[in-house]
């Protein structure tokens, strides 16, 4: 009964979060897009991954067009290697683009035969969030798989609801 009444309390009070994403194939998408895909399929023989067998490669779409890649790097020591996603994020020089980020795709090869979109780990979410605030402008994202199929969405937002944002550091005016 009291776990009952608890839970009715919780319901009044609940609120939702939905987004909405497409899922499509890098034959239906733009030529910009395709060739975005294009570029983080080629980052990902850049990628060091001996432990995992795991490579990826990210690219990233600037406003003026330009395309910047990166891949993951494993570490002997785990925790310190870096993701595709940071690693082609880290890579731009925001003082001589002096653009925005449009998209960011990602594109993989495993060893294990898997084949569905990869979808970004949650530290690479909130990294994305970061430059998103930054720039005030969302960014898209190309969640790509070896056999073609890609999940795209609008806004990196919607992949990380309650995140934590830079507003919670700021001072109250
Ligand atoms: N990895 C990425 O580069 N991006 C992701 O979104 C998920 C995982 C890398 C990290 C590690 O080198 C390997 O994939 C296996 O987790």
């Amino acid at each position: 009964m009291f776990v009952a009444l608890r839970l009715c309390g919780y319901l009044s009070d609940m609120e939702q979060f939905s987004f909405s994403y497409t899922k499509t194939s890098v034959g239906k998408l733009s030529e910009r897009i395709a060739a975005l895909i294009g570029t983080a399929r080629n980052a990902t023989t850049l990628a060091y991954a001996p432990y995992s067998g795991f490579k990826v490669g990210a690219a990233v779409l600037m406003e003026d067009g330009s395309m910047i890649s990166g891949a993951n790097k494993e570490s002997a020591a785990f925790s310190a290697g870096i993701c595709a996603e940071r690693a082609a994020l880290s890579n731009i020089c925001f003082g001589d683009h002096g653009h925005r980020v449009l998209a960011i795709a990602i594109a993989y090869n495993s060893e294990n035969g898997v084949a569905m979109p990869l979808s970004p780990c949650g530290v690479c979410r909130q990294f994305i969030l970061e430059v998103q605030q930054q720039q005030g402008m969302p960014i898209a994202v190309y969640m790509t798989s070896p056999n073609d199929e890609v999940i795209v969405v609008d806004d990196a937002a919607h992949l990380l609801p309650l995140y934590f944002s830079n507003s919670f550091l700021k001072q109250e005016a």
